[in-house]
């Protein structure tokens, strides 16, 4: 799973993950990743900076600290004390489309929020998860979403399945959305029933249009 995240992390033209991402208000590209495991591991940063592959720094912070989440400047310090290179993760294009947002905030991109979540099972049936974002664009400076978020942007137990997020991170953030639906698999839904719920829930709090976007995957340890 983190190498399939990594994919994603590279790539400019997802304007939403990784390098190429959309910036906060103040025109910075700032990271949120988690990882789990099939042994209840799991690794987070979040307000992470100018790091390449925030999904390989939440798993360096899941195997080789006794800690589950790093933030700011302490994720980037633990990052390139274990070998991480300082990389510019502004491209062209995001600056030039944050200088449009300051000139005028309509110009807001349609897909101004998403994730990159994978999860997988092995050969040996056991499940694992990974999620990583660049976050909602023009977000105030220090904002964190629920992609770092065990529990939130995904959850793990191998007992049961797996789930992930992706959508506006406050409303799967107070509706812990992940954990959520892996404890409704583990009451016998199924993972199409589940992930349904799960938006059912957040969008019962509300009258007329809804404005946002969530969406849930979810893996049962059966496949
Ligand atoms: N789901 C990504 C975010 O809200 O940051």
């Amino acid at each position: 799973v983190e190498q399939g995240v990594k994919e994603t992390e590279s790539d400019p033209q997802v304007r939403t993950v990784g390098f190429g991402g959309y910036t906060d208000n103040k025109g910075i590209v700032t990271l949120d990743a988690c990882i789990m495991d099939h042994k209840n591991n799991a690794g987070a940063v979040a307000y992470l900076k100018n790091i390449k592959h925030p999904i390989s720094v939440a798993r360096k912070v899941m195997e080789s600290s006794k800690h589950v989440m790093l933030a700011g400047s302490g994720a980037y310090n633990f990052a390139i004390k274990h070998g991480f290179k300082k990389h510019n993760m502004l491209s062209k294009q995001s600056k030039n489309d944050w200088l449009k947002w300051k000139e005028d905030s309509k110009n807001i991109p349609d897909d101004n929020h998403d994730t990159i979540t994978q999860l997988a099972l092995d050969i040996n049936g056991n499940l694992a998860g990974a999620c990583s974002t660049s976050g909602l664009a023009y977000k105030l400076k220090g904002r964190v979403g629920d992609s770092p978020i065990i529990g939130s942007g995904l959850f793990v137990d191998n007992n049961v399945g797996a789930a992930g997020a992706t959508g506006i991170g406050e409303e799967i953030m107070k509706n812990v959305g992940s954990f959520l639906i892996v404890e409704l698999m583990k009451q016998g839904y199924n993972p199409d029933k589940a992930c349904r719920e799960a938006v059912r829930r957040i969008i019962q709090k509300y009258t007329g249009e809804i404005k946002f976007q969530v969406a849930f995957i979810a893996l049962r340890k059966d496949g």
